[in-house]
């Protein structure tokens, strides 16, 4: 059987050139696909010089070359995306709300005095390299999607704490399937005694500087055979603040739908879409406040939200060495079922979409 890794292996081996490297790919095993780098054919690439972004070009150069002073090497001053195009059931191509990862990328860039890309041009980007890249989008009901990563580093000749003289801009896509194990599978999630984000620090601002943070922290919970770590709040130590790579929710036993809210926390687009949804569509009553780490037992169910992690049922959570279990280690809670198919039913096109969520590619 031809999976992905042993793919790239073979073609390692076998010397393969780089085009015939994705050429492979045609054979992708598309429900296999986990979440790992692969060459797609074009990424967009924009630069920022004397105060404007140029027309930007697609090209087939996966390699940057930056000066080795660049300020995103040294004082991190970087800042990126994550949204996703799906393939439907007619054919067509769904990108999810992409003028709202435009809007964080813009508050992302004001934070580190970085020009931002306008919503016109990070949205006609995204849909240049879907284009360009559509063998790579995933087939309808295969569960994977085409992850589109933009980013914007600060580049050119410096060494001063200060922001750089150029800067890019630049759209790559992968095509994705499960970020954490399993998928629509309960996942267990420990403490970190770490923070990620300083109070009124970066963390509402989705930064280079914030994962490097959570690097040791995450690896140490991987090596403990959990999915990731979750972190509390970084004045208090004691209300849940973000999992890993995604945002939290719960559902209590009045079937309220509960999701942290804080300034260091990233303000995820599938977080606000949840809220959304699980108001207008599952008649929930929405809380936007704090989950006390003492009272886990106020929620029968529990989820992580994200673009990579879509909604990822947690089964516990280990908190100075006790594991507290929501709905199941091994089963999906009924609400937290529902809340997926019904985003994962709007993303792809199956259930119709509140007005704007979806733009057609
Ligand atoms: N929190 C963090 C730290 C993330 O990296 C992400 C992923 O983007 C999220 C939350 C969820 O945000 P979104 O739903 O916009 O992907
Ligand atoms: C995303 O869900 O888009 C993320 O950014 C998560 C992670 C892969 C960094």
């Amino acid at each position: 059987m031809i999976t992905l890794k042993n793919q790239r292996t073979y073609a390692r081996r076998s010397g393969r050139s780089a085009i015939e490297d994705v050429m492979a790919y045609e054979n992708i095993e598309w429900d296999k696909l986990g979440f790992d780098y692969i060459k797609t054919d074009q990424r967009y690439l924009s630069h920022w010089r004397d105060g404007e972004w140029d027309q930007g070009t697609l090209t087939e150069d996966n390699v940057l070359h930056i000066s080795e002073g660049s300020t995103a090497l040294h004082y991190g001053q970087q800042c990126f995306e994550g949204l996703k195009a799906y393939r439907c059931k007619d054919g067509s191509i769904n990108l999810f709300r992409p003028d709202q990862n435009a809007l964080r990328m813009q508050r992302s860039c004001a934070r580190l005095l970085m020009p931002a890309p306008s919503t016109e041009q990070f949205i006609e980007a995204c849909k240049q390299v879907v284009k360009a890249n559509e063998r790579f989008i995933p087939p309808y009901g295969s569960g994977g999607a085409l992850y589109l990563r933009p980013f914007v580093i600060g580049v050119g000749d410096n060494i001063g704490v200060r922001t750089a003289p150029e800067f890019i801009f630049s759209v790559f896509c992968i095509p994705v399937g499960p970020y954490f194990k399993g998928g629509m599978k309960p996942n267990n999630f420990v403490i970190s005694s770490y923070d990620r984000a300083a109070p009124q620090g970066t963390g509402a601002a989705k930064v280079g500087g914030n994962y490097a943070a959570s690097l040791m922290p995450g690896s140490q919970a991987k090596k403990n055979n959990f999915a990731d770590c979750i972190y509390l709040d970084p004045q208090t130590h004691t209300k849940i603040e973000e999992v890993g790579s995604a945002n939290f929710f719960a559902i209590t036993h009045n079937d309220e739908f509960v999701t942290p809210k804080s300034p260091s926390v990233l303000p995820g687009i599938t977080r606000l879409s949840l809220i959304e949804l699980a108001q207008s569509r599952l008649g929930l009553k929405v809380i936007e406040g704090d989950v006390l780490i003492d009272n886990l037992g106020d929620f029968k169910e529990a989820g992580a939200c994200g673009t990579a992690a879509v909604i990822t049922p947690i089964g516990g959570i280990e908190y100075n060495g006790k594991l507290h279990v929501f709905y199941s280690e091994k089963e999906v809670g009924p609400v937290v079922s529902r809340l997926y198919a019904e985003l994962t039913g709007v993303q792809s096109g199956d259930i119709e979409a509140p007005q704007g969520w979806i733009v057609k590619v």
